[in-house]
Parts: structure tokens; C-alpha cells; sequence
């Protein structure tokens, strides 16, 4: 099954390598009651194999918090598996590299969030998944860029007149436009925008690769392929959402990719996630130009996933007080995937 997937992705001789340590994970999974969840940008020979679950980070979220398995082996980033871990303190939760990282979460602390707390009184906080547990213990509500627009919409609907949306400033920007909302940066006084109309409140940091993609590849990309649809995660710049095609999470890319047919897709998002849709639907036509790739996700390998399960490394381990505060903000999320 998986050398059929990966035939024409990667190349024979790392299949049969790479298919040796998968069936060994897959032996110690069972042993140890292990469920694997692969986020969709793992490497195609891990995300094809070993994986129970795959899928963006909402999904995986959801998965974890409600699985009866004693371990949890999270291939993503760090704060996917503190994610995990907060939703399931008791369970030993392993991600199989410590130098799984993210430039958005690295990016703000609890104490920014105090700050802006105190200069703008009142307003709620809406964190991306993508920070550590200490910041979404401070914060109301988390998000994925799954499901932004609906808990940005849920506190516009219950009348606030200032969200504060951390960290990543373009998927503020992208959410805050989609909703017809203006955006303040923060740091700016709240009153920038007149204080009976609603506004976006975001911070400055932003995803190291998405920002990479600018307007001259989406053009780039149409006189090449002018039959293609071109696909966004919305880490993008605005404006760069604004000139390709569509703009969605990992899940919304896949989804697409499987339910409407065009002549071809080209992805502006980290380089694996246009392998794995490449190897799971081989009838599409990807445009494979990427070459952007995350370092943090790239850091966990299926050699990596083996070794965590052999030695139990590496454990997430929380402060019992940062877990209970930051459940709240992630079930909010979860109740309005
Ligand atoms: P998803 O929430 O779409 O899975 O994306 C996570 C991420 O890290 C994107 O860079
Ligand atoms: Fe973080 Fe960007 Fe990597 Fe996603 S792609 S994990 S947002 S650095």
C-alpha cells in the first residue's frame, strides 16, 4: 500500500528503506497502544505509512481528545503536541523531535498578551493553535486557520467591538478582510478605528514560510500553467491571498484537491503537503514547484517516529495550572470546528 502511494513521490530505493521502519513502528504501535497522528505536511514516506490519523492541526486536535490509546506519538510541530497533552493530561504524549519549533509560536509569550490586555481593556483574546501552552493559557479563545472566521464571527455576533487575534499578523489581516473588518496593528491606539465599529486587533510575527510566497509566484505560476487553480494557506500575505485562487487550511487544500476537478492544482504552502496530495490522488495533476520548506515540520522523520516509540521520547510535559487554563480556550475552538 504504501510503495504503491509512493511510486513516482519518492525515489525505489528509499521506499524499501523507509517501508523496513514503518513496519517496525507499526509493530510497537500495537504493543504499546500507541495512535500515531500525522500532520499533512510529514514527509510523504511517514504521512503514507505510519500515521492512524492525518490531517490539519483542528482535525488532529479533535482526534486527541478522543482516543483511548495510552500514548499519543504526534508527528507535527511542538505545539501540536502540547495541544494534545492539554487535552489529555493523564496519556504520555511523544513528539519525535525536540527542535520541532514554529516562527508564529516562538513569537509572542503570556506577558505580550498581558501587555496588550492593558492597552486595549476588555477586548477578548483569540489565539492561533500555533503558540505555546503558557499563551493559550491567557487567552479566551484558540483557533486554527480551520476554523478562524467562524470564532472571530462567534465574538463579533456576541457584540465585541475589539478581538485581539495573536500571533500571525497575515492570518489576521486574511480573516479580518474576509469578515469586512478593519485591522488594527497592535501598538496603535484603539480608537484608529471609531470605537461603535468592530476591528481586528493583531501582532506583528508571522509564519517564516508562508511569507515567503509573493504576487510575482502566483504570476509566475499562471504563465506557466494557466489552467491551474492556484491554492493558499491564508499564512499568506494578503496580498498574495487576494491574487490566487483559493485561500484554506491544509484540510481545505485537500478537500479541494479531491472534490473538484480541475485541469491542475498548485499549492503556495510548505512543499510535502503538495507530495502527499500527489501520492493520495495520482488522477490530479499537481504543479510540483514548490521549494519552500518548513525546517520545524522537516525536523521529524519516520527514523525519528521509531525512536520515540523504542526509547518513549520526547515526553510533553506541562505545569498542571497552565494545562486546566489553556483547556478552556482549546475546547471553545473545538466547539466551533
Ligand atoms: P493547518 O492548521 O492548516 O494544519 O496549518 C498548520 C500550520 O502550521 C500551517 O503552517
Ligand atoms: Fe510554523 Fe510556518 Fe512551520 Fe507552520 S509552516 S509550523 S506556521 S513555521
Amino acid at each position: 500500500m504504501m510503495q504503491a502511494r509512493l511510486k513516482g513521490v519518492v525515489p525505489p530505493f528509499e521506499i524499501e528503506m523507509k517501508a523496513e521502519i514503518a513496519h517496525k513502528i507499526n509493530l510497537l504501535k500495537k504493543e504499546l497502544n500507541a495512535v500515531i497522528l500525522g500532520h499533512n505536511y510529514m514527509e510523504p514516506a511517514l504521512f503514507h505509512s505510519v500515521p492512524d490519523y492525518t490531517g490539519d492541526s483542528l482535525y488532529l486536535s479533535a482526534v486527541s481528545a478522543q482516543t483511548d490509546a495510552d500514548i499519543i506519538v504526534f508527528c507535527g510541530v511542538w505545539f501540536m503536541g502540547e495541544t494534545a497533552k492539554i487535552l489529555n493530561p493523564s496519556k504520555t504524549v511523544l513528539v519525535p523531535s525536540t527542535k520541532a519549533g514554529c516562527s508564529l509560536a516562538a513569537g509572542i509569550s503570556a506577558k505580550d498578551v498581558a501587555a496588550l490586555r492593558l492597552m486595549y481593556p476588555g477586548a477578548p483574546v483569540v489565539s492561533y493553535v500555533n503558540t505555546y501552552a503558557e499563551v493559550k493559557a491567557v487567552s479566551d479563545y484558540c483557533c486554527t486557520s480551520g476554523n478562524a472566521s467562524k470564532v472571530l464571527k462567534h465574538l463579533l455576533d456576541e457584540g465585541h467591538k475589539r478581538i485581539i487575534f495573536l500571533p500571525d499578523e497575515f492570518l489576521a489581516r486574511n480573516t479580518a478582510a474576509e469578515m469586512e473588518v478593519p485591522f488594527i496593528q497592535a501598538g496603535q491606539p484603539i480608537d484608529t478605528v471609531p470605537l461603535d465599529q468592530p476591528a481586528v486587533i493583531g501582532w506583528h510575527v508571522r509564519c517564516e514560510v508562508h511569507e515567503l510566497f509573493t504576487v510575482d509566484d502566483v504570476h509566475a505560476i499562471r504563465r506557466q500553467y494557466p489552467d491551474a487553480v492556484i491554492l493558499a494557506h491564508p499564512e499568506c500575505s494578503p496580498e498574495v491571498i487576494e491574487a490566487v485562487d483559493v485561500a484554506g487550511s491544509t484540510k481545505m487544500m485537500t478537500d479541494y484537491v479531491e472534490k473538484v476537478d480541475k485541469p491542475r492544482y498548485a499549492l503556495l504552502t510548505e512543499c510535502s503537503m503538495g507530495d502527499n496530495l500527489a501520492a493520495q490522488f495520482p488522477h490530479r495533476e499537481m504543479v510540483r514547484a514548490c521549494s519552500l520548506r518548513c525546517q520545524h515540520m522537516n525536523q521529524i522523520t519516520l527514523e525519528d517516529t521509531l525512536a520515540a516509540l523504542e526509547k518513549i521520547q520526547y515526553k510533553v510535559e506541562l505545569p498542571p495550572d497552565i494545562i486546566e487554563q489553556a483547556r478552556k480556550p482549546i475546547e471553545r475552538m473545538l466547539a466551533l470546528r
